[in-house]
């Protein structure tokens, strides 16, 4: 991996600074260093809450055993409780226990694409322009908007969020401007510049697969205004009229060790390695996208999503990406808008924090007109494709292109109601939608399956994500008694409050840190780090299938109306995320094609026959008012 002189490289967040380097705490810092730091769950309340977890998923005799194995594992004496010791400890002098591991298991460690497999996407309102003027305004207002939003971060002047009435970590903030994820061997890096000696003061703007550095900020360090920022973009655009024969962007988008090894033949040339350097250093990316084949309404933004998350392939968009790059926005002339970002410095709530702010700004008007400062040619990022590189290329194309052939996607806008009607009943919005999905499920598989919503471990410092397991006892009674003729109608909206409640009361154990599933994970890499063979437990039938999740599913709720999408995390899964909104609920549902067994479209059709039913049946029978 090439060793840049001027990079910092993100401190891991779990380890704690050497007293030595600790100044005064900024402010950022101070909020920091007043979080709780994450807890290491009570060992027996984990194997408890794992083993009913597996209940509706596995066979009773996948559970007898199950249970045997966790007996064993908690003896006292045992090996459970030599590493729950050993995770105790590292709890003690780190300042999370899990996040360094999360970061590296989930993300830097991850070999698969990052490209469907662990980038999202993000899909915007369509804007109401047609044409180059009014995109090349648009992606300078959203520029604009960003560096606003960067002011606050350079300022720590970021207000504080809360969830439940607790504030949360705002780390995650400070890790998506400046960003990019470096391919390794064997593992990935995330590396930051944001905090460098000299941050970087440019953006990188890509048209017709050729990279420009743009620089956003005037020599007294005022940032460019829209007008100023259109006036560069024009000068890109018109600098760059025929495709680059060369997509090098595309490299991006290949299997980790595939693009790891391009990428040292790649930086081995120096203009190559000072324009690579150029993307990763930038403070985030634009994309100025060429025209898609127009489809029917209908198909119109599951058509967009694939763009964003893929950009619809070599003959198309995904040469005008670096999939590597944090954060990149994508504008395209027919008003289709959206963002790709990369996982592993954020969630998906500070992308959309940042993105409402950008969206708010893009509606102001305009300044007037700004001072008409010469500002010198963005520079053009060049690079030396020798036959090695063409060839690299080439296959990415290929791989590329299956991928996208695979990829099932459809974007579902729920009409009938938003949170609205379930916090009319006094539930839980979030929990209602996971009882609708797992309804959907149901009906189309007849059983439950092992189900993966993320849960905010902000309220702790450098908190990342634990599981929420939407399929529970609970679920199940619920699901298997609302097409039961046997079962009465006020008998299933008990079994529907209960299966809400159940939902939600995880929800709060998880947020709070008592989840198990980091738990586990937990032990099992201490058990590798302490070069001890991997307790039974985790070799047993029923972790794979608890650890298999065919629904993987998101809330990013957000004030613009937009949503976010992921493929599946195995091949016979769903991808579903959502943003609840007031009156209407945003959905994404993926799949793979080459799977026989699962439809994006089913699923959502499913969905929303479940929800219309869930309704239906709440109002039927309203609660007697006391
Ligand atoms: N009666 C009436 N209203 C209720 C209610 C009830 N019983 N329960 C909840 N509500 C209200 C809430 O007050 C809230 O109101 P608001 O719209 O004014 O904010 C709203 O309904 C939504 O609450 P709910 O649906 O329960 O969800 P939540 O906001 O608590 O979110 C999670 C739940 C799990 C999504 C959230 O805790 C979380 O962890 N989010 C982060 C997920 C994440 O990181 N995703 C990205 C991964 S890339």
């Amino acid at each position: 991996m090439l060793a840049f002189a001027a990079r910092t490289v993100v401190r891991p967040p779990g380890l704690l600074k050497p007293s030595s380097l600790m100044k005064t705490p900024s402010r950022f810092q101070a909020h920091q260093d007043a979080l709780p730091r994450l807890p290491v769950p009570p060992l027996r309340q984990t194997l408890d809450h794992y083993l009913k977890a597996l209940r509706p998923i596995v066979s009773h005799e996948e559970w007898a055993q199950t249970k045997q194995l966790v007996e064993e594992f908690q003896t006292s004496g045992g090996v459970g409780e030599r590493l729950q010791r050993g995770l105790e400890r590292r709890a003690k002098k780190s300042e999370n226990w899990l996040s360094d591991w999360w970061l590296q298991t989930a993300y830097l460690q991850y070999r698969q694409p990052v490209v469907i497999y662990s980038n999202p996407g993000l899909l915007l309102p369509k804007q109401d322009f047609v044409d180059l003027q009014g995109q090349l305004w648009f992606a300078a207002k959203i520029i604009e908007g960003v560096l606003d939003f960067k002011f606050m971060i350079d300022n720590e002047t970021l207000p504080v969020e809360y969830l439940g009435g607790k504030p949360l970590c705002m780390n995650q903030y400070y890790q998506i401007l400046s960003s990019c994820r470096v391919p390794g061997p064997k593992q990935d890096s995330v590396v930051n510049f944001g905090r460098a000696k000299k941050p970087p003061t440019h953006i990188t703007v890509v048209h017709n697969y050729q990279f420009f550095q743009l620089d956003v900020y005037h020599s007294d360090g005022t940032p460019l205004t829209a007008q100023q920022l259109f006036v560069q973009l024009e000068k890109i655009w018109n600098s760059s009229l025929q495709a680059n024969k060369e997509p090098v962007g595309i490299l991006t988008s290949n299997h980790r060790n595939s693009w790891a090894s391009a990428y040292n033949i790649l930086i081995k040339d120096k203009v190559n390695r000072d324009s690579v350097r150029c993307i990763q250093q930038s403070i985030f990316t634009v994309c100025l996208d060429a025209p898609m084949p127009r489809v029917s309404d209908a198909a119109y933004r599951s058509h967009v999503a694939g763009q964003m998350l893929h950009g619809g392939g070599g003959q198309l968009n995904s040469g005008n990406r670096w999939f590597d790059k944090t954060l990149q926005f994508i504008v395209a002339e027919d008003g289709s808008c959206g963002l790709v970002y990369e996982h592993a410095a954020a969630e998906g709530p500070p992308i959309i924090s940042l993105v409402d702010h950008v969206m708010e700004f893009t509606k102001k008007p305009d300044q007037g007109p700004s001072a008409m400062v010469p500002l010198p040619m963005p520079k053009k990022l060049r690079f030396n494709i020798t036959p090695e590189i063409k060839n690299e290329i080439e296959k990415a194309k290929q791989n590329l292109s299956i991928m996208i052939q695979d990829l099932d996607i459809t974007m579902l806008v729920f009409p009938h109601f938003g949170k609205d009607f379930p916090k009319s009943q006094n539930l839980s919005p979030d929990s209602f939608i996971q009882m609708a999905l797992q309804l959907a499920y149901y009906r189309i598989y007849g059983h439950a399956c092992a189900t993966y919503e993320s849960a905010s471990l902000r309220m702790f410092h450098l908190g990342r994500t634990d599981t929420i397991r939407s399929a529970s006892m609970d679920s199940l009674a619920f699901v298997q008694a609302m097409d039961d003729t046997s079962v009465t109608e006020p008998q299933k909206v008990e079994l529907l409050r209960k299966a809400v409640q159940a939902h939600r009361a995880y929800t709060d154990r998880a947020i709070r840190g008592e989840a198990f599933d980091r738990h586990l994970l937990g032990l099992k890499l201490q058990a590798v780090e302490d070069l001890v063979s991997l307790p039974d437990l985790f070799m047993d039938t029923s972790y794979a299938i608890a650890m298999h999740f065919n629904l993987s599913t998101s809330q990013v709720p957000s004030k613009t109306d937009c949503v976010m999408f992921f493929g599946p995390v195995v091949p016979d899964g769903y991808g579903v995320c959502y943003n609840p909104r007031e009156t209407h609920v945003n959905f994404s549902v993926s799949a793979y094609n080459s799977c026989a067994e699962t439809s994006a479209s089913r699923l959502a059709q499913q969905l929303e026959q479940a929800l219309l039913d869930m309704r239906a049946l709440l109002q039927d029978h309203p609660r007697a008012k006391l």
